[in-house]
């Protein structure tokens, strides 16, 4: 029997707004998906990886998560992928996901964009019919690479423009500032893109203002850092851009030093339209059930204050305001109706 906390969370309906499918691929996946592709991995055993899943900052990780990628070549095994974390969040009552995957880190490796987007999409279409997951798919650029390789990139993203709803930005934070893909991102949404970008997760308040002014984002994803900025923190809340959180990655990425300080109840406080969000769950201990608890046992957050969060998954999400209203009313029928 789970502690009722645990149950609460569990059965609570709600969406994934910031999730690198790349960071889903659990060791087990990992090596079966290698066998079969005859590709070699540095390490003999799942606990081996296990061991290896240690980081100081997102550089580290970001290391070993591309490296994790390299085994991916058919595209049954982006599908095999994308297939495995809809099973495991559909069993956590996610009903709506919108995913990031980042194409040149298999571009790069002369995988071709269909491979992946095929393969990732088709999971996608079976997991709405088969477990009701609705979605959208978002694609990053990653910003350690030069603006003219986000370009090409979004060149080869035009035939398949129909499955892609957003564009992203993601990879190391730090010397990439948004204004380095000011341009591209004019692009992106001259194409009809909705823009979004990781800033403020090790960057600095700055690098928030300028998805802010330069990309026009609708969300930002982590955002942490806006703290530092009483402005900020006041014109993400008068405007509602949503801050896409995510606990146990800040931890793992000592982006946090404990969960003991994480602040929700000063951004809900503020006004911040705030989720909760797994990011990498197979290199960070945990899915979003996992995050919710991370930060809601050393919080001691209440039924309502958790309620609160899932129907900002929903309010934040992209999708259409008839079907937010349906399922924020779904999170509070859900309260309404939960016992011990
Ligand atoms: N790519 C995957 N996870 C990421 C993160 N937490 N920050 C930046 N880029 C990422
Ligand atoms: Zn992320």
């Amino acid at each position: 029997m789970l502690p009722t906390l645990e149950k609460f969370i569990a059965g609570m309906p709600k969406a994934e707004l910031h999730l690198h499918i790349e960071g889903t691929f659990e060791p087990e996946l990992m090596f079966e998906i290698a066998r079969r592709n005859k590709r070699k991995i540095r390490f003999n055993s799942v606990e081996e990886v296990k061991e290896a899943y240690k980081f100081n900052n997102l550089q580290e990780f970001l290391d070993i998560y591309y490296e994790g990628a390299n085994v991916l070549i058919e595209e049954r095994d982006f599908y095999d992928l994308t297939w495995a974390y809809l099973q495991k969040v559909h069993a956590q009552h996610v009903v709506h996901v919108e995913i990031f995957f980042d194409p040149q880190t298999h571009t790069d490796r002369g995988i071709a964009f269909a491979t992946a987007i095929n393969g990732i999409h088709q999971a996608l279409e079976d997991g709405e019919k088969q477990l009701g997951i609705s979605f959208k798919l978002i694609m990053c650029f990653l910003r350690h690479l030069p603006e003219e390789a986000a370009f090409q990139t979004l060149a080869e993203a035009m035939p398949f423009k129909e499955w892609i709803y957003g564009i992203g930005l993601d990879s190391s934070e730090m010397g990439h500032p948004p204004s380095k893909f000011e341009r591209v991102f004019e692009k992106a949404r001259q194409e009809g893109f909705v823009v979004m970008a990781h800033a403020g997760e090790e960057g600095p308040a700055e690098y928030i203002w300028e998805a802010l002014n330069l990309l026009h984002v609708a969300r930002i994803d982590h955002g942490n850092r806006c703290l530092d900025d009483e402005k900020l923190v006041q014109v993400l809340a008068e405007r509602q851009i949503a801050l896409t959180l995510c606990p146990l990655s800040n931890l793992e990425l000592k982006v946090v030093q404990t969960l003991d300080g994480y602040p929700i109840q000063q951004m809900l406080d503020n006004d911040l339209l705030i989720t909760i969000n797994s990011d990498d769950p197979a290199y960070f201990g945990g899915y979003i059930n996992e995050n919710y608890l991370g930060i809601a046992r050393p919080l001691n957050l209440s039924k309502e204050t958790l309620a609160q969060l899932a129907k900002n998954s929903f309010r934040a999400s992209f999708l259409s305001e008839e079907e937010k209203d349906r399922m924020i009313a779904k999170v509070d029928a859900y309260c309404a109706s939960f016992t011990i």
